[in-house]
C-alpha cells in the first residue's frame, strides 16, 4: 500500500437550471482518476486550465465532495469528510495558487503562520512567537517579519510566508496548488528551489499542481497529464519527457522552450512536424466526446491513453 493512494476518484458538480432550479446535468470535473504516491516524491499533475487538477487536490484534501471513488493516505481510507481525523488534517497541508489573495491581508505574519498551530497545540504566546520565527528561518525570512503585514512582502516573500503556513504543523505531505504560477519568473526558480530544499530537510512528499510543463520537468519524480477530468498519460520523468506517447503529451513536450540558442531551429521544426501529427490524427487519440480513451500500460510505470483493442 502507497502513501498516497488515490483510486478512480470522480468529481462531478451539479449544473442547475430551469425555473424550478433543477440538476440539469453534472460538470465531470474529475472522471475516473487513479494514481500513488510515493513517500518522499514529487508527483506532478499537469494540464490545461479547467482540466480537473485543483479539484483533484482540493477532493483529496477534503475541500471539494468526492462523487465516487477511494483515497487512502498511510494505509488509512480517507475517502469520506468524516475519515478525516486530526492526525491527516496535520499530515496533509494545502498551498495554494495565489499568494496575493491567500493570506489575510488584515492580519499579522505572525497570527497567519500561528492560526494552524493554534487549532492543534496550546502554546503560550512565548512559544509561539518562537515556533514562528524558527519557521520563518526556515523560510528565508527574517524573524521580525511578524509584525509585518502581507503588504508589505513581495511575491515570492509571500507565497514564503504561506509555505511556512503549511508546514508550521510539521506535514507528511503537501498539495501545492500553481505555488509559483502569480510570481514573477525570477522569483519563480528561487521559491521552487527552497520548496525542494526544505523537502529533504523535513521528508516531505509533495502532490504539485502545475499547467507548466518546464516547472514539472524541475521538481517532479512521477507526472501525469489531466485533459477534461481523465489521465492522458502517466509515467516517470523520464517516461514523460523522453518516450511522450500521446499526442497531447507530445505537443505540450514539444512546446517547452529549448534552453540552447543552437537548437531552436531544430525544435522549431519538431514542433511543426508534432502539430501536423496532431491535427492528422487526433480522432485516434480522442473519443467522439472528445475525451480521453482508458489507460494502457506500455511499461511497469508508464500508462497512456489509447484506444481498446477490439
Ligand atoms: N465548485 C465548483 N462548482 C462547479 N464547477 C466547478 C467547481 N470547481 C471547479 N469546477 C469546474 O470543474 C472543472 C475543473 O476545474 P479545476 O479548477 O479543477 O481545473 P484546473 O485544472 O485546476 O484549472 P486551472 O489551471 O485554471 O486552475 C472546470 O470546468 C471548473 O469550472
Ligand atoms: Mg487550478
Amino acid at each position: 500500500m502507497g502513501f498516497l493512494e488515490v483510486e478512480d476518484l470522480k468529481v462531478h458538480f451539479p449544473i442547475k437550471g430551469g425555473i424550478f432550479n433543477r440538476t440539469v446535468g453534472h460538470i465531470k470535473a474529475v472522471d475516473g482518476v487513479s494514481f500513488s504516491v510515493e513517500e518522499g516524491k514529487t508527483y506532478g499533475l499537469v494540464g490545461e486550465s479547467g482540466s480537473g487538477k485543483t479539484t483533484t487536490g482540493r477532493a483529496i484534501i477534503g475541500l471539494n465532495d468526492i462523487t465516487s471513488g477511494n483515497v487512502t493516505f498511510e494505509g488509512k481510507d480517507i475517502t469520506a469528510k468524516k475519515s478525516k481525523t486530526l492526525d491527516f488534517r496535520k499530515d496533509v497541508q494545502m498551498i495554494f495558487q495565489d499568494p496575493y489573495s491567500s493570506l489575510n491581508p488584515r492580519k499579522r505574519v505572525l497570527d497567519i503562520i500561528a492560526e494552524p498551530i493554534r487549532n492543534f497545540e496550546k502554546l503560550s504566546k512565548q512559544e509561539e512567537k518562537k515556533r514562528v520565527q524558527e519557521l520563518l528561518e526556515i523560510v528565508n525570512l527574517s524573524p521580525e517579519s511578524i509584525l509585518k503585514y502581507p503588504h508589505e512582502f513581495s511575491g515570492g516573500q509571500r507565497q514564503r510566508i504561506g509555505v511556512a503556513r503549511a508546514i508550521a504543523l510539521r506535514p507528511k505531505l503537501i498539495i501545492a496548488d500553481e505555488p509559483v504560477s502569480a510570481l514573477d519568473v525570477s522569483v519563480q526558480a528561487q521559491v521552487l528551489n527552497f520548496m525542494k530544499d526544505i523537502q529533504e530537510e523535513l521528508n516531505l512528499t509533495y502532490l504539485f499542481i502545475s499547467h507548466d510543463l518546464g516547472i514539472v520537468k524541475h521538481m517532479c519524480d512521477d507526472i501525469a497529464i489531466m485533459y477534461k477530468g481523465r489521465y492522458v498519460e502517466q509515467g516517470t520523468k523520464h517516461d514523460i519527457f523522453n518516450h511522450p506517447q500521446h499526442i497531447y503529451t507530445k505537443r505540450l513536450v514539444a512546446a517547452i522552450p529549448d534552453i540552447d540558442p543552437g537548437r531552436r531551429q531544430e525544435q522549431f521544426e519538431y514542433r511543426r512536424e508534432v502539430q501536423k501529427e496532431y491535427e492528422h490524427s487526433y480522432d485516434d487519440y480522442f473519443d467522439n466526446e472528445g475525451l480521453a480513451y482508458g489507460l494502457q500500460s506500455i511499461s511497469d510505470t508508464h500508462l497512456v491513453a489509447l484506444p481498446g483493442k477490439g
